[in-house]
């Protein structure tokens, strides 16, 4: 669990990131296509080029569900019970797929807010993503 700095760490970039929420999503599901190939293949119905509606689209959707997860940050599970389904039951993403994804969008905070991304902050999101990725993988179980 998160402790309460590491929650206002979380809470305060959050209040940068979100306004660039868009283009941060994108970002990092660009890195994680071109870093990680393999999970393209989760998408095969996708146009995955640089810069595509879906590309742009998806991005938006997945910052858009960690903006819930923050404004939610004592009960992630609750927020996020519907796309833990998802992902478990009916999309079947193998769990090593979320490390990989936490890790583009903690590499595409860094990338827009240099400044910001002190190690504290580092930590903080790095802790509040893998929580992310074990509520949204425990129905595997
Ligand atoms: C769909 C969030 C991780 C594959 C979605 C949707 C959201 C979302 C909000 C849209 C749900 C809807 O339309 O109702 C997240 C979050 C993640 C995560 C917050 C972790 C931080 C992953 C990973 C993969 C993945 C690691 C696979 C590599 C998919 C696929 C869809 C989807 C294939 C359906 C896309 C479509 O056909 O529109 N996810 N996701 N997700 N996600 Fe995730």
């Amino acid at each position: 669990t998160l402790t309460q700095a590491e929650k206002a760490a979380v809470v305060a970039i959050w209040g940068k990131v979100a306004s660039q929420a868009d283009a941060i999503g994108a970002e990092s599901l660009e890195r994680l296509f071109s870093s990680f190939p393999q999970t393209k293949t989760y998408f095969p119905h996708f146009d995955l080029s640089h810069g595509s509606v879906q590309l742009r689209g998806h991005g938006s959707k997945v910052l858009g569900a960690i903006g819930e997860a923050v404004k939610n940050i004592d009960d992630i599970e609750g927020a996020l019970a519907k796309l833990s389904e998802l992902h478990a039951y009916i999309l079947r993403v193998d769990p090593v797929n979320f490390k990989l994804l936490s890790h583009c969008i903690l590499c595409s905070v860094a990338a827009h807010y240099p400044n910001d991304f002190t190690p504290e902050v580092h930590a903080a999101w790095d802790k509040f993503l893998s929580k992310v990725s074990s509520v949204l993988t425990e129905k595997y179980r």
